[in-house]
């Protein structure tokens, strides 16, 4: 596996594979990686000749009180995890290679970041949208694979490629989980014993959720209330960030599941801000 901290030998790279008539995936991480950045990584394999990931702790999708200094970092781990995960190109950048000091140029899509977890992280989208197209037009890959935890990141770079005519197939794929529901992330690193014992109730309000559906509570409002009832006594801990009901694709409200929707939920618990999500079918 080659490591490149240089974006434009990482692109020169890129660029030469496509010439040889390889496909190429790209899988965008932050590092600190777990089974579900793995299981990107083994699906670019299957899709895509040559794997490229690249691992940056993006500073600018980082708000000002966030946890940018304290994110989980290590290089040494990431890089054997990905090697085994038969990765071709790790791309591990310096921010000051990824944002000149004069960096001046900003992605933004307001209409989906507004709500869910752009209400109380402004900034961070407009992050994660920059740094995304930044390395898309380094790699310019066939397909890049994102997870479908972050689902609302996941329709912003649909909808920023879509728009902007970027020739790269956007992936989403499954969230991964723990045995006990909780999906898999590098935050979860920051949960205290007491605090993981009780944080899978986050996926099983979801879960209940949707049978709750099925049963037929279909008003938004009925919903979103009872889940916070089950919130309140399972996952005392926490406080609730945002539940919400929304369209999967615009992420706007729904009030009456009529068609597919999308329940998404954000808690704080203790030092950790979890999120999930789970597609409610009518
Ligand atoms: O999901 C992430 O890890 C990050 O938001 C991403 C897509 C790598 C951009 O920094």
């Amino acid at each position: 596996m080659d490591i490149i901290s240089d974006p434009l030998l990482f692109q020169q790279q890129a660029s030469t594979w496509r010439r040889l008539g390889e496909t190429t995936a790209l899988v965008p991480t932050m590092g600190a990686f777990h089974e579900g950045h793995l299981s990107l990584m083994r699906y670019a394999k299957t899709q895509a000749r040559k794997v490229m990931v690249s691992l940056f702790v993006n500073p600018s999708q980082f708000g000002p009180s966030e946890d940018l200094s304290a994110y989980p970092r290590d290089l040494d781990r990431d890089v054997h995890l990905a090697q085994e995960a038969g990765v071709d190109l790790l791309f591990n950048p310096r921010p000051e290679a990824m944002y000149a000091l004069d960096h001046a140029t900003w992605v933004e899509v307001p209409s989906l970041a507004r709500d869910l977890c752009g209400r109380t992280r402004p900034v961070h989208f407009r992050g994660v949208a920059t740094v995304v197209v930044k390395l898309l037009n380094l790699a310019q890959p066939t397909l890049a694979v994102f997870g479908e935890k972050d689902w609302q990141q996941l329709a912003i770079i649909k909808r920023l490629a879509r728009d902007l005519f970027i020739p790269t197939h956007i992936v989403g794929r499954p969230i991964v989980r723990d045995e006990d529901g909780l999906a898999l992330s590098s935050r979860n690193a920051y949960l205290t014993p007491e605090e993981r014992a009780m944080a899978p109730a986050l996926s099983q309000g979801l879960r209940q959720a949707k049978a709750w559906v099925r049963e037929g509570l279909t008003r938004s409002k009925d919903l979103l209330d009872r889940l916070a009832l089950f919130y309140a006594s399972d996952l005392a801990l926490a406080r609730v960030d945002y539940l919400r009901l929304v369209d999967p694709e615009n992420l706007t409200p729904v009030e009456e599941i009529r068609q597919p929707a999308l329940l998404a939920a954000a808690v704080y618990l203790g030092r950790a801000r979890l999120i999930d999500n789970i597609l409610i079918p009518v």
